[in-house]
């Protein structure tokens, strides 16, 4: 079986995610309210956020991150899932310390470096390896559910990673928080850039559920996509 999975996007008007100034405090207050019980970032997500915060990716080591929150299993809190294949993010012990998550758990592949696991293993990360080179999504969000009882993700990810859930048939809705700016810029990403991920063409019919004004002209809009539909 496979969770409910929910697109969380801040955009600008033209459709960026990069370059304007998102309402954080607003996107997190609606995020919390699907009650996710795990969060899915992509590797360059997080890689960005290091890029920002260059002390995140050097903290000092210590007792802590080689052990595991006890009550892990019992905790309301989510799960923080990073989909990393490639073994490129090295800032678990930053990231284990956010107060927002009850743990963090890795998804790679048959393609991940050994040396990563290792790594991962040391620090008693779980793992998840589904796919032979890039992460099969699907097959990540199954194991999701049957071994963490995960029944709703939230996907607070870039456009490369949610157009692999889109093109996977995984989504079931799309939630879009619509800033009044005009980010511009060519090369910033967008909520959905399939090419980044080796797919072309994609398209997604949606459906509108429902859209509000929020504070500061911040329009919210939310839709449903079709899951298992037919790809392109
Ligand atoms: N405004 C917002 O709401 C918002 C939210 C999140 C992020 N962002 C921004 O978005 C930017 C990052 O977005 P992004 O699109 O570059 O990266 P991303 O979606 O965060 O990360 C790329 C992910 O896609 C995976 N991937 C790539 N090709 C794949 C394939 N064929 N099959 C399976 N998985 C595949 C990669 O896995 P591997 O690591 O295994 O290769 C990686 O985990 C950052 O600047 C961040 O700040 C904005």
């Amino acid at each position: 079986m496979l969770p409910k999975v929910i697109l969380h996007t801040a955009t600008s008007l033209d459709g960026r995610i990069t370059n304007f100034p998102a309402d954080l405090e607003l996107y997190y207050t609606l995020a919390a309210q699907w009650n996710p019980d795990a969060v899915l970032f992509g590797s360059e997500t997080v890689l960005a956020a290091v890029r920002e915060d260059p002390s995140l990716e050097v903290p000092p080591e210590h007792e802590e991150i080689f052990t595991p929150p006890a009550d892990a299993k019992t905790d309301p809190r989510p799960l923080l899932v990073i989909a990393d294949s490639r073994g490129r993010v090295r800032c678990w012990d930053a990231i284990r310390k956010w107060p927002y998550m009850r743990d963090v758990l890795a998804l790679c592949s048959s393609a991940t470096p050994q040396e990563y696991l290792d790594y991962l293993k040391e620090r008693r990360i779980g793992v998840i390896i589904a796919g032979e080179d890039h992460i099969d999504m699907r097959a990540a969000l199954e194991a999701l559910r049957e071994q963490h009882n995960v029944k709703v993700m939230r996907a607070d990810s870039g456009g490369t990673l949610n157009s692999v859930l889109l093109h996977a048939g995984l989504v079931d809705e799309v939630s879009v928080l619509i800033h009044p700016f005009i980010a511009g810029g060519k090369a910033a990403p967008t909520l959905c850039d399939p090419l980044n991920a080796g797919i072309p063409g994609l398209q997604v019919p949606l459906t509108h559920k429902s859209t509000k004004v929020l504070a500061n002209g911040i329009v919210w809009s939310r839709y449903t996509a079709q899951k298992n539909r037919e790809r392109p």
